[in-house]
């Protein structure tokens, strides 16, 4: 089994309508670590050495958040800055994290054909999201395909709520009996609900 824990980080969980769900469904997977990063750290005062004793002890790290200004909400940056030091995460003996996962579970209101060179936002959500992918592979971890809701917004009334949160716990049991194949994963730029990586069985 992989050691999978999940960083949620949502500054108006209250007002949440996607990860609000997304979150209560990864608390209740069994055999993964869930993280609250605001409620643990209302003030940002990451506290760095559990910070890193936790990714010591986990294959997979995931970071669930909504899109904010084409980045992640503020505390997963300050997380960044203050937990993935030099010596631990990069450069001489920085070696801690070598060969483990990250992955991200995004939403964003814009609509997936925005996210296109000609669409609105001019470029695809895994442009958005290099500086993540460079940092993992700076600190020599795999990064995979981004799990992606887009459209976030109008979700609840299309109906996209539920089969996302069904699918995000699909993807979390999957990664934890060691059913997701990384490798296809790392193929795509980015994964749905509707098409997922997970074998099935053995
Ligand atoms: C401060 C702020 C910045 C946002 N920036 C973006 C953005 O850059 N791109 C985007 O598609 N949506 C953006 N959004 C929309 C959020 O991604 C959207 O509200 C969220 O995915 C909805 O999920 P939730 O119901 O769980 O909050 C932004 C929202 C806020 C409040």
């Amino acid at each position: 089994m992989a050691r999978l824990i999940v960083y949620y980080a949502h500054p108006g969980h209250k007002h949440s309508h996607v990860n609000r769900h997304m979150a209560r469904a990864a608390a209740g997977v069994e055999g993964i670590t869930f993280v609250d990063l605001y409620r643990d750290y209302p003030r940002l005062d990451i506290d760095i050495v559990v910070e890193q004793t936790r990714l010591l002890e986990h294959d997979v790290i995931l970071f669930e958040f909504p899109m904010f200004w084409y980045s992640t909400p503020s505390i997963i940056k300050e997380w960044e800055d203050l937990v993935l030091e030099h010596g631990f995460a990069y450069g001489a003996d920085g070696d801690k994290l070598a060969g483990k996962q990250m992955l991200l579970a995004v939403t964003a209101a814009g609509p997936e054909d925005a996210y296109t060179q000609k669409g609105y936002q001019h470029y695809p959500i895994r442009t958005f999201l290099t500086p993540l992918e460079q940092t993992a592979r700076l600190c020599k971890m795999h990064f995979t395909a981004p799990y992606v809701l887009y459209s976030s917004l109008t979700a609840p009334v299309t109906g996209f709520v539920e089969p996302h949160v069904a699918g995000y716990v699909r993807l979390l049991e999957a990664i934890r009996d060691d059913r997701y194949d990384f490798e296809a994963a790392s193929t795509i730029d980015v994964v749905g609900f509707d098409s997922l990586p997970v074998r099935t069985g053995y």
